[in-house]
């Protein structure tokens, strides 16, 4: 079975063409290096001993997307390949729903023209918005906050509606909860451009004395110790999910939707702590404002993916701040060293 990976030299991308080599799986990657660089797919290579192409292509080049589609035969395609800086999608969101709407429209139309029926979409924990309880399941209701949120929500939509008009369709929705970690290898991890968003990297970089100190935003939120909780995974068992999704779904039609977490809720605290465990680093904090948008507590119920994906997240808190800590200490500069 060959599978195209759009987004495939990113974070969770690298880690997923990892897993499907290691699966068994033949496999393309088209990425247009927007936000990841081309060393990922090298150490791709190292880690599983394998190769496949590389389309260094934009989804919003018709043309171009489609010519990969007549230069391979696909079975399916994971698409990870958008946009995903939260504040960045609330400053330019006519970028974020033209890159990510339309680049999965386009792709979407390449595959039905092209005969290819099977997709995995990356959807994400912000679909729910601020969950009216804990855990979330899949049927809560949906709403977002910011473009990035919104553009989610849309291609939800419109894989359904596509699935509606063309029930040759298997459309697999994953809505990630917050990925971290690393292959434990080091060879492959995230490489946030610029100063990171998202907590995992912020600690890691304020550990290996590139950043001074973090700041955490928020200590009176209703929660174990006043400071934001949420559900974080494992980049290899979400990365495992997918391959589980491909294997369980292609060549079913309709429209399938899961929570990939672990279950588990860690406040930001609780992060410092286990990370200075793991890395022996000390991870000064100070207390600063709540980030706006933020909400006080997110994690999932993941049991629908272990009932009919026979997915389960098999790493805890400690490999994966290990393994973060591997990849961080061993690419002080992510890619670039
Ligand atoms: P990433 O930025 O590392 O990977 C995305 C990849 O897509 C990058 O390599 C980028 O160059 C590529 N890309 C973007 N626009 C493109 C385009 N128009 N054409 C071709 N390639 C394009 O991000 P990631 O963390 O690996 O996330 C992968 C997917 O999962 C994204 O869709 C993201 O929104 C979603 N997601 C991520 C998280 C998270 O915390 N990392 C959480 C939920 C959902
Ligand atoms: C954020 C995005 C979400 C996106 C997800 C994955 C926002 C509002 N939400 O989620 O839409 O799907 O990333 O990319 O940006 N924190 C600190 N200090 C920091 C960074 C974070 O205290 O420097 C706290 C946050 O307040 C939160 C927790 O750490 O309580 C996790 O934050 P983060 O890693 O940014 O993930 P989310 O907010 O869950």
């Amino acid at each position: 079975m060959k599978i195209l990976v759009t987004g495939g030299a990113g974070f969770i991308g690298s880690h997923t063409c990892v897993e499907l080599l290691n699966g068994g799986y033949e496999i393309a990657v088209l990425d247009n290096l927007c936000n990841s660089n081309i060393k990922s797919l090298e150490r791709v290579k190292e880690i599983t001993g394998k190769t496949f192409n590389f389309y260094n292509v934009d989804l919003l080049d018709y043309e171009a997307t489609d010519k990969v589609f007549k230069n391979e035969k696909f079975d399916a395609v994971i698409h990870f390949a958008g946009l995903k800086a939260v504040g960045e999608s609330v400053e330019k969101p006519l970028l974020y729903y033209h890159n990510n709407i339309t680049g999965t429209l386009n792709l979407l139309d390449i595959m039905r023209k092209n005969g290819v029926f099977n997709i995995v979409f990356s959807s994400s924990a912000t679909v729910y918005g601020s969950p009216k309880s804990l855990p979330i399941k899949e049927d809560f209701p949906l709403s977002t906050t910011n473009p990035y949120g919104s553009t989610k929500l849309m291609i939800e939509g419109i894989l359904n509606d596509l699935y509606k008009a063309d029930n040759r369709f298997s459309v697999t929705i994953l809505r990630y909860f917050n990925p971290i970690g690393a292959h434990e290898s080091g060879k492959i991890g995230e490489d946030p451009k610029g100063i990171p968003n998202n907590l995992m990297p912020y600690i890691q970089q304020v550990a290996i004395g590139k950043l001074p100190i973090l700041s955490v935003f928020g200590n009176k939120y209703p929660t174990k110790d006043g400071t934001g909780v949420r559900d974080y995974i494992h980049v290899v068992d979400l990365s495992v999910a997918h391959v589980k999704a491909v294997e369980k779904k292609s060549g079913q039609p309709g429209v399938y939707v899961y929570n990939v977490g672990t279950g588990n809720g860690y406040s930001v605290l609780e992060m410092v702590k286990a990370f200075e465990k793991a890395s022996g680093k000390e991870v000064k904090y100070k207390i600063c404002p709540n980030r706006p948008g933020d909400i006080a507590a997110c994690y999932a119920d993941a049991s629908k993916a272990e009932e009919e994906l026979d997915w389960t997240a098999k790493f805890g808190l400690e490999e994966m701040c290990r393994d973060g800590w591997n990849w961080q200490k061993n690419n002080p500069n992510g890619y670039e060293d």
